[in-house]
């Protein structure tokens, strides 16, 4: 089955934009990452610093191919990284695999990007994490993910959503329509009292199993 590593050419094909990504499983060593960022990070357990300075690699590898040199990324005061000017971009590790999209604000006004492992969703979390209508549609019932397919999509929405409106979004705010055919998503923003997401309640993007895995890509397009 298909690995992390070779899903960028995937991500452009379907997405039809030049999103550059870098993603592979988490090994050793661990990369360093800046002085600033790891001043940032303070004293943490060496999971997390583990995690972080993998997805900076990642982010700095996704940078470097569209012609960015190595930076540091630090975190705004919500979490998001911060990228350098003129770039979007989206950094997420699940327990053993990590990864970055990033690509030009001329293209893409924002990105999302979620990794996780093929656990199973916990029967417990169903109601927390999907609406009752998606419940009602199990769109999920073909993917070897289940309903862990709509986890997975949500998290990269709310990725793509929460630096350009400053706000939160409930599991419950949105509702995911699959589309298997394409391997691809339709996220609707249902609470009305959220904020648009660059003048739309819209949001589209794409899922990719890969070993161990899934990863799903939230894109809003400029002109789109
Ligand atoms: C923020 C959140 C989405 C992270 O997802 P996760 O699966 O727990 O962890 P991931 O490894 O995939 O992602 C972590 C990375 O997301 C990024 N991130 C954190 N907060 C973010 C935010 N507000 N906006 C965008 N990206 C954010 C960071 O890069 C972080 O990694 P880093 O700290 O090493 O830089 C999740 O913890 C959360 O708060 N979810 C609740 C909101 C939500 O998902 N709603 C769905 C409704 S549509």
């Amino acid at each position: 089955m298909t690995t992390l590593a070779t899903l960028e050419a995937t991500i452009c094909s379907t997405l039809g934009h030049d999103i550059s990504f870098s993603g592979e499983p988490l090994g050793d060593p661990t990369p360093l990452p800046f002085a600033t960022e790891t001043d940032m990070l303070g004293n943490v357990s060496l999971r997390r610093r583990r995690e972080f300075a993998w997805g900076r690699h990642h982010a700095r590898v996704a940078l470097r191919q569209l012609g960015v040199a190595p930076v540091p990324i630090l975190p705004r005061s919500d979490g998001a990284p911060l990228w350098p000017s003129g770039v979007v971009g989206s950094i997420s590790h699940s327990c053993c695999d990590c990864g970055a999209v990033a690509a030009r604000v001329d293209n893409v006004l924002a990105l999302g990007l979620d990794i996780e492992d093929d656990e199973p969703l916990g029967a417990d979390l169903l109601p927390i994490i999907c609406t009752p209508t998606e419940t009602e549609r199990a769109e999920w019932s073909s993917s070897r993910f289940g309903p862990k397919l709509i986890l997975v999509i949500k998290e990269a929405v709310y990725k793509s959503y929460a630096p350009g409106t400053g706000a939160f979004l409930d599991f419950q705010d949105v509702c995911v329509r699959i589309k298997h055919e394409s391997g691809s998503f339709e996220a609707e923003i249902v609470n009305s009292d959220k904020p648009m997401s660059f003048g739309s309640r819209i949001i589209n993007g794409i899922y990719l199993p890969f070993r161990m895995g899934m990863m799903a890509v939230a894109a809003r397009f400029r002109g789109a």
